[in-house]
């Protein structure tokens, strides 16, 4: 199963306001830790400048149309290079955002999807609807906020049909 996406979305579809993430789940950031850990990490030049660091224990892989780009901790890369490493049998993580998931959906074998509880005011990035015909939802776990969560949220992976 080697190219997973992972995202967290308000029960609008909502994933991001102002260059950022519209919430503090800690519990969700915990999930995606453990979850990616290990794995290439595949994002959108916009969600890479989200981040206050690389992610530790990931390879961090940033798609940009820009041939020249660079910055410390990141490895910039093309949609080919993910297809060739994916066929190979490599597991991958799309870790965002908008762009990049509505560009990858279509290759992906799983999904791990967060439903935060919540609607955001004001979201500006989506994440893109799970047709029910290509996507089945293999498991899904409701929690209640737990310490550092501003939501509930439920946490469901979503696999090919
Ligand atoms: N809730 C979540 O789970 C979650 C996860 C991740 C991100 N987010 C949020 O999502 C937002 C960012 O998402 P976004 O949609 O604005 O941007 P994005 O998907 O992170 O990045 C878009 C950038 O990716 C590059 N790109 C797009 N298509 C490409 C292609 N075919 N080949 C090579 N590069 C390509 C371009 O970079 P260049 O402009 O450099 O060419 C484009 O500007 C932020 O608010 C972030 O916090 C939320």
């Amino acid at each position: 199963m080697p190219l997973h996406l992972i995202w967290a979305e308000d029960e609008a579809g909502g994933i991001g306001r102002d260059g950022d993430l519209p919430w503090r789940q800690r519990t969700d950031l915990q999930r995606f830790k453990a979850l990616t850990m290990g794995h290439p990490v595949i994002m959108g030049r916009r969600t890479w400048e989200s981040l206050p660091f690389p992610l530790p224990g990931r390879e961090n892989l940033v798609l940009t149309r820009h041939p020249d780009w660079s910055d410390d901790g990141a490895v910039r890369t093309t949609i080919e290079h993910v297809r060739a490493r994916s066929e190979a049998g490599e597991t991958l993580f799309i870790i965002g955002g908008g762009e990049i998931y509505a560009l990858l959906l279509s290759e992906a074998t799983v999904v791990h999807r967060t439903v935060v509880h919540t609607t955001v005011n004001g979201a500006d990035t989506h994440a893109p609807p799970l047709d029910s015909a290509t996507w089945t939802l293999a498991s899904t776990e409701t929690i209640a906020a737990q310490d550092g969560d501003a939501h509930d949220q439920t946490f469901e992976r979503w696999t090919r049909s």
